[in-house]
């Protein structure tokens, strides 16, 4: 059976890239899939997070999916601390992922920069945690933005060596779903780096939270080149910044790139920005909106992660209690 999970980190400025990379797609999946959507704290205190701002930042999570869209009646969504089977599960692939493979992530490298030896402990077996996340109920598919390939490609590494060292067939080899035409929006600022929560600048980024006066002079600021726009994709060859903005601009209209250039192909970016901050605004602000309301509302949110944990429990407690005996721990 094929089961859909992801995560998304609980650590503020949630943005335009999670939505089109990650979050509009769980909208999508939850049609055809049982979907288990995660807030992953313990993920987010890999790095230091101020106590009040992590649970006001899980509860924001929450409300963008479900002010996304995400039902969450029909799907699990939860806080990953609330189901302590993510954190043992953990530990055994601590002990089963290596050194060597751990060595080779990019993210842990980008992330640390020279300063390795001042990085959490955690922040270094991150990748394990989240093969947990995903191993935890044997989920098959983990749509994501392009950033995390990587990671799933170490989960599948751990679960194929779980299963050889052990001899059996208990994990699944997970596919990435990386769906759309914006599966690596970047910076507004600098076409070269990915639209991130942590870039010290807001103008960045477009944050879900953002009214549509904020979009739009985000949108107006964002750098370009000082051609027109082409009308075939091999035209945004060479042209980081308007491949960006085209990609949203698909991704928000729900076309491919090919389609959109057909429409906007030759237009000045004086032209084309007031016409993606308008298609932005008519996204983002019901969803920013809801959120706002959803937030306002903390006691319906926290009954939400809390109904959430307990069927994430009741999911993923038979894979733990399948995967303590095949390691050898004695049944308590
Ligand atoms: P996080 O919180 O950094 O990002 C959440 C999701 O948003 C996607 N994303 C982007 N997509 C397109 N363009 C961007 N600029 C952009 N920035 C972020 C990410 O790819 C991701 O899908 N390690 C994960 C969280 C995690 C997880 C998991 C995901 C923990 N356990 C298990 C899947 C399965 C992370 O830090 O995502």
């Amino acid at each position: 059976m094929e089961q859909i999970f992801s995560g998304i980190q609980p650590t503020g400025n949630l943005h335009l890239g999670n939505y089109l990379g990650a979050i509009r797609n769980f909208v999508a999946l939850q049609d055809s899939y049982e979907c288990i959507y995660c807030i992953v704290d313990l993920h987010a205190i890999t790095q230091w997070q101020e106590p009040d701002e992590l649970r006001r930042n899980t509860r924001e999570v929450t409300a963008a999916f479900i002010a996304s869209g995400i039902d969450p009646a029909k799907n699990v969504i939860f806080h990953q601390s609330g189901n302590p089977n993510h954190a043992e599960l953990a530990w055994i692939f601590n002990c089963v992922a290596r050194l060597g493979w751990l060595n080779r992530m990019t993210q842990f490298k980008d992330k640390v920069g020279k300063n390795r030896e001042a990085a959490s402990v955690g922040l270094y077996a991150y990748p394990n945690l989240m093969a947990a996340d995903i191993l935890a109920y044997k989920a098959t598919h983990v749509p994501v933005g392009e950033d995390q390939k990587q990671h799933l490609e170490l989960c599948r590494d751990i679960a194929q060596k779980f299963n050889n060292d052990f001899k059996i067939d208990l994990f699944p080899l997970i596919e990435p779903l990386i769906l759309g035409p914006a599966t690596r929006v970047m910076s507004l600022r600098d076409g070269a780096a990915k639209m991130s929560k942590s870039d010290p600048s807001d103008n960045s980024r477009i944050n879900l939270t953002d009214d549509s006066d904020a979009i739009a002079k985000k949108f107006r600021r964002a750098r370009t080149d000082p051609d027109a726009l082409p009308s075939e994709p091999g035209g945004l060859e060479g042209r980081p910044e308007a491949a960006n903005l085209v990609g949203i601009y698909a991704a928000l209209s729900g076309c491919t790139v090919p389609d959109a250039l057909r429409d906007i192909g030759g237009m000045q970016f004086s032209q084309f920005k007031p016409r993606l901050a308008e298609i932005a605004v008519a996204v983002l602000g019901p969803i920013g909106a809801e959120m706002q309301r959803l937030m306002a509302d903390t006691a319906y949110i926290d009954t939400v992660l809390r109904d959430g944990a307990a069927r994430a429990r009741a999911l993923s407690e038979p894979v733990l209690a399948q995967v303590f005996d095949v390691v050898g721990f004695v049944r308590s």
